[in-house]
């Protein structure tokens, strides 16, 4: 094994390993506080020490077996990892230093880290502690304006400290730095995986599928149409059930059924709206609408299994981010239950089948293009399984459905006729349940505010506004509020994640 990473409860330990894989690296996750003798089993020649969302300073915060930092071996520490190397080799760390949230530009730097790296470098941050002293000896080798040790090297040259997150798509500078840190330990750069990862899912779905039926929830979007492409790969007998639950954007069932059908794929459209939207009515709390769409979702898929069954398997596009900010990793703290991961019911009345559990968007998709997915659907924008409903903050109504699909229908159609669509990752409205005041024809006339969104990014666990120009969301915004009279004011996000999540709630 050339890497072990020491999880430590970071939203990104699996875009740590991708990464290193990535390079050419074999790497393998275990959790922070592993025994010495566990991690040694694994002969690593290189560790990492990912982030996490705790404070070193807190008393029972997750430390490494200190035996770890005697054994000899180079190891890079990540944000918190960094942190915990300080503090555990005689530095300082302080827990009320500057935050950073997003970008920063490392403004200088030197060293093997940063070999074959040139001019001001944007990184990307996620942090509140800072390292305000060295342990002795070691060195400040970059730094920004708001934090002068943006990373560390030790005296010998085999330990490393980045606040920063060299994993994440936004450091571009990242790869290099990490294929820098493989270097020492004489790692060579593969690139992408994708043929490899496709030839491993389908031998791992003959395998546990083998003569049984599969029951795949189709959304639509990329990661469940690859998966209905990758079943029949895999030759594994399968019913693909696309639930309408009234929570779609304008056109989208007719969009979605016509592709698929031209693809061949075995496909039942169940309509099941008034289903979801009754048992939505009065809720205002995402967390709660999740968890209600999750559960409505599988007692559709529960009753086209009495008529159709028996399936064994429920196989869903669930991707890795889903399941880490539903927190499902060493530690990881919870930033939303994904409806298909932490909104799924206790019982659930099928084994689920979820290839893609381990994978980001873009690996997805460039799966898909190797399965022959049409472009039209393997660009498509992600779109969240619970839909609208989580861009109608508070109580979904239908009076609301009506407007965002609207005001949605008008923003995306303006991003493809100014040829921008592809050029973002994502892009949609959010309704504001706030009515603020406006004036029409000399009249008071109060509406709803309708925010657009439109970020860049690659596998949604970073992303960025998009710098679409004045001109275009003049002309939304003016679009909007003219063709949907109770709609009197557009704002547009200029957040990035972090510290903003993508979708508002
Ligand atoms: P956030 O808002 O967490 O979103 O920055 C990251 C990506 O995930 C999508 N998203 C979801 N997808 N079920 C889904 O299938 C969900 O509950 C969900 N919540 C967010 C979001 O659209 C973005 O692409």
């Amino acid at each position: 094994m050339d890497v072990v990473v020491l999880d430590f409860g970071s939203q990104y330990t699996r875009l740590i390993l991708r990464r290193l894989r990535e390079i050419g690296a074999s790497a393998e996750v275990l959790p922070g506080n592993s025994p010495w003798e566990r991690i040694a089993e694994l002969n690593p020649k290189a560790l990492v020490l990912s982030g996490g969302p705790r404070s070193v300073t807190e008393p029972n915060a997750p430390r490494p077996d200190l035996k770890v930092l005697e054994a000899g071996l180079p190891i890079l520490g990540i944000c918190y990892g960094m942190h915990l190397l300080a503090q555990l080799l005689g530095g300082r760390v302080d827990p009320g230093g500057k935050r950073e949230y997003g970008r920063a530009t490392l403004i200088s730097y030197h060293g093997p880290l940063f070999e074959g790296i040139e001019g001001p470098q944007e990184v990307w941050m996620s942090h509140a502690d800072v390292v305000v002293e060295l342990p002795p000896g070691w060195e400040a080798v970059a730094s920004t304006e708001e934090c002068p040790i943006a990373a560390m090297a030790s005296p010998d040259g085999r330990f490393f400290g980045v606040q920063f997150h060299p994993e994440v798509a936004h450091t571009p500078c990242g790869e290099r730095l990490l294929e820098n840190f493989l270097g020492l330990v004489g790692v060579e750069r593969r690139g992408s995986e994708a043929k490899g990862i496709l030839s491993r899912l389908i031998g791992e779905i003959r395998g546990r599928v083998g003569k049984d039926r599969v029951l795949l929830g189709i959304s639509g979007g990329v990661d469940s149409c690859t998966l209905a492409l990758l079943l029949s790969a895999a030759e594994v007998e399968h019913l693909a059930v696309f639930v309408d639950h009234g929570l779609l954007r304008e056109g989208e069932r007719e969009e979605v059924e016509g592709a698929l059908r031209k693809l061949g794929v075995n496909l039942l459209v169940v309509d099941a709206h008034e289903r979801f939207l009754g048992a939505l009515k009065g809720v205002t709390d995402p967390e709660e609408k999740r968890k209600i769409i999750g559960r409505e979702f599988v007692t559709v898929f529960e009753e086209v299994a009495r008529k159709e069954g028996p399936f064994r398997f429920l196989a869903q596009g669930t991707l890795h981010p889903d399941v880490i900010e539903s927190a499902g990793g060493h530690g990881a703290v919870r930033i939303k239950s994904h409806h298909n991961v932490g909104g799924l019911p206790e019982r659930l009345g099928f084994e689920l089948l979820e290839p893609f559990r381990g994978l980001f968007k873009d690996e997805v998709r460039e799966i898909a293009g190797l399965l022959g997915l049409p472009d039209e659907l393997r660009l498509r924008h992600p779109f969240p399984g619970p839909g609208l409903a989580v861009r109608i903050l508070g109580e979904v109504t239908e009076e609301k459905l009506r407007l965002l699909r609207r005001a949605d229908a008008i923003f995306v159609e303006s991003l493809r006729e100014a040829g921008l669509y592809g050029k973002v990752w994502q892009a949609f409205c959010v309704l504001v349940p706030l009515r603020t005041a406006g004036v029409r024809g000399d009249a008071r006339s109060p509406g709803y505010v309708v925010a657009l969104r439109a970020v860049m990014s690659t596998d949604g666990m970073t992303a960025d506004w998009a710098r679409l120009s004045h001109g275009f969301l003049d002309a939304v915004a003016r679009r909007i509020t003219r063709e949907i009279p109770e709609v009197t004011r557009v704002v547009y996000d200029i957040t990035s994640k972090p510290p903003a999540t993508i979708e508002w709630e």
